[in-house]
């Protein structure tokens, strides 16, 4: 089984009377460890659909399978859950909280799913030591360049997704267009 797995999707936005559509019954299935591309120009709709992967927004019909879970019978707290155990977010900007140490940043999502000090604060340090900041744990993150902070933010919990709105470079990259029945509008 995929990782996630979606069916038929659909996605229109009301815009004051209208629907409008943007997503028109998309297929998409992409397994375990596979690093993907979604590609389209500009208004296509590529945000829509992740901000649904993300479990950000809902679809307006079709069925996302995330980790053989369906999204359409989540309640807005488990999908809160899952943004917050699954999915690793690497936003354009990077929202890192300018008054917080590198070291509270990293550990803030593990703050939220309640993990214990040590065990946060050892976890942390790990992850900002393999990115070669150890020496910058209690610099507030304005202190960065801005090759440093990205993406490190998304580390802190190993999700099984992650979620990126820019391009990064993994050891191994493939690419694979989106398999569409109809196509992204
Ligand atoms: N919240 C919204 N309400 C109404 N229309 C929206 C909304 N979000 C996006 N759109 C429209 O949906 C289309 C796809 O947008 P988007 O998913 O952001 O495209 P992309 O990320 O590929 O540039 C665009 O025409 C955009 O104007
Ligand atoms: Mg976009």
């Amino acid at each position: 089984m995929s990782l996630v797995e979606i069916t038929d999707l659909e996605k229109s936005y009301k815009v004051g009377e209208m629907d409008v559509p943007v997503l028109k019954g998309i297929d998409l299935d992409i397994d375990e460890g596979e690093f993907v591309a979604l590609m389209g120009p500009s208004g296509c709709g590529k945000s829509t659909l992740m901000n649904i992967l993300g479990c950000l927004d809902r679809p307006s019909k079709g069925r996302v399978l995330l980790n053989r879970q369906d999204l359409s019978l989540l309640s807005d707290h488990e999908l809160a859950r899952i943004r917050r155990d699954e999915i690793g977010f690497v936003f354009q900007t990077f929202n890192l909280i300018g008054r917080m140490s590198n070291l509270k940043n990293v550990e803030l999502p593990m703050t939220l799913q309640e993990t214990a000090r040590d065990v946060r604060r050892d976890r942390a340090k790990e992850l900002l030591e393999s990115v070669g900041l150890g020496h910058r744990l209690d610099y507030s993150p304005s202190n960065l360049s801005g090759e440093s902070d990205r993406g490190w933010r998304s580390l802190e919990l190993s999700p099984t997704i992650h979620r990126s709105s820019s391009p990064m470079s993994p050891p191994e990259t493939s690419i694979r267009r989106a398999q569409k029945r109809s196509s992204i509008s």
